[in-house]
């Protein structure tokens, strides 16, 4: 795993999308990339939408698959992570909303609409790189501690610590759903890499134990030790905890320029 420590959420967004844009070009134009939402991936998102505005990365045939869907909003709720998915990401980043997945939350048939969207991404070749966001109970998409880490897209039951983290994009706690269809964690394992950004002192022991800690489904996000392809991208508080935060900066610093993601933009 590699762990890269920045000095602003500004650069941790920077380094992240030149990160993805490597692949981007690196696979080719019909790349497919997973996408989170959240706070965490937006300076990625809007950095990568001004280079793809500079002509620096082309994201016209990219495809994208969201983590996660809540269950239970209608279709349209501006909440919904469809929506989410079309302001933050389809429509800055300029792709092309037939080649954007979310899972169908308010499909009759929740667990068809998982087995569907399983079969969508496998059709799409498999997914390149996988962004993520941790949240400060550790889960990554809506995979709560003890989910299983070979889990796959499914219903789960969010934990009220993640309704309450998240009632601040809804009027209140009541309005935020109980449950959610996410990609699993088997399902994210499968990208081809893997890279989570975190910002701020309120993931700092999340990132401690997912870098760091046992591998648990405690801490679901610490399945991603056993990815080959996994960057970390954080800032000073998100890496506050972590115990070799020193040897993570050197290890970087001293990376030869062509390595470093800084050198694509
Ligand atoms: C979002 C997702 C979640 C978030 C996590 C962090 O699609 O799957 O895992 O990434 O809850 O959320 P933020 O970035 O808002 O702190």
């Amino acid at each position: 795993m590699e762990v890269v420590i920045c000095d602003s959420e500004a650069e941790v967004g920077d380094l992240a999308a030149a990160k993805v844009a490597r692949v981007v070009r690196d696979v080719g134009p019909d790349a497919v990339i997973g996408v989170a939402t959240g706070s965490s991936p937006l300076p990625l998102y809007a950095t990568l939408a001004e280079m793809a505005n500079r002509g620096e990365v082309d994201l016209e045939r990219v495809s994208a698959f969201a983590l996660d869907e809540y269950v239970g909003l209608p279709v349209g709720h501006p909440q919904s992570y469809a929506a989410v998915i079309d302001a933050t990401v389809t429509q800055p980043l300029g792709l092309d909303p037939a080649r954007v997945y979310v899972p169908d939350g308010s499909a009759d048939n929740i667990e068809a609409a998982a087995t569907h969207f399983e079969n969508t991404i496998r059709r799409a070749g498999g997914i390149d790189i996988q962004i993520l966001g941790v949240g400060a109970n550790g889960h990554i998409g809506f995979n709560e501690p003890t989910s299983s880490l070979a889990s796959r897209t499914r219903i789960k039951t969010l934990t009220e610590r993640t309704r309450h983290d998240n009632a601040r994009f809804f009027g209140s706690l009541d309005d935020v759903p109980t449950h959610c269809l996410t990609q699993g964690l088997g399902t994210i394992m499968d990208a081809g890499e893997v890279l989570l950004v975190a910002t701020g002192s309120g993931k700092a022991a999340a990132i401690a134990a997912l870098v760091e800690g046992p591998i648990t489904a405690m801490c679901p996000g610490s399945v991603l030790q056993l990815h080959p392809k996994a960057t970390v991208i954080i800032d000073h508080d998100a890496a506050a905890d972590l115990q070799l935060a020193s040897y993570y900066r050197t290890t970087y610093a001293q990376k030869p320029g062509w390595q470093r993601y800084r050198a694509d933009l």
